[in-house]
């Protein structure tokens, strides 16, 4: 069974750091870490297994980059199963968190159980309010994409992100999205009056 540290899972953060630490600063351990304390606090409002839930946010992003025949959610999930094997966990514990790792982000795969929809919504709620600005721009920024116009950080926020709310499943996560999605909304918009500013 896993060590019992100070923090329970702390052998599963360290067999995920160094798979996180060749990923992008949007996509790092610390965004497992963020998603994962979203995820705890909507866990325990939703009646969630909590150990599913951060065991899924820690271990949702490991297959980014991973083989392109897969989504980053399938690689990731294949990578969370063999984690848990080494670290000891049962087996039910382990599909729990590949189902919620595989149907994590919107790539063919709708999260079925109560931990996958709060997995999704954690996750949600790291692309908005000034940490989701700050993720956004360090990720596409990176990937040379412009601020303004097509295939850009604001279109990225246009098409994507703006569009979270709709697919959001818990109450508890609606609620935390709101102010954070209205300082987005505010934020764009400010933006754009500078960039018209500029001519
Ligand atoms: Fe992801
Ligand atoms: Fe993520």
């Amino acid at each position: 069974m896993p060590e019992t540290n100070q923090d329970p899972l702390s052998q599963v953060i360290n067999a995920v750091q160094g798979i996180y630490g060749r990923k992008d600063q949007a996509h790092d351990l610390e965004h497992a870490l963020r998603v994962r304390a979203w995820g705890k606090q909507i866990g325990i409002q939703e009646g969630a297994d909590l150990l599913i839930v951060e065991l899924a946010a820690i271990l949702h992003d490991i297959g980014r980059s991973g083989t392109l025949s897969k989504t980053h959610a399938e690689s990731g999930a294949a990578l969370a199963g063999g984690i848990l094997h080494k670290c000891g966990y049962p087996e039910d514990t382990i599909e729990a968190v590949k189902a919620a790792v595989l149907s994590h982000s919107r790539e063919g795969y709708e999260p079925e159980t109560l931990e996958a929809r709060i997995l999704y919504d954690a996750d949600k709620l790291d692309f908005v309010g000034p940490m989701g600005i700050a993720r956004l721009f360090v990720w596409l920024g990176k990937e040379g994409k412009p601020f303004f116009g097509p295939d850009s950080c604001e279109s990225f926020y246009r098409e994507r992100i703006r569009h979270y709310h709709e697919h959001i499943h818990t109450q508890t996560a609606r609620a935390l999205f709101e102010p954070l999605f209205l300082y987005s909304e505010n934020f764009w918009s400010e933006l754009e009056k500078m960039r018209l500013k500029k001519g």
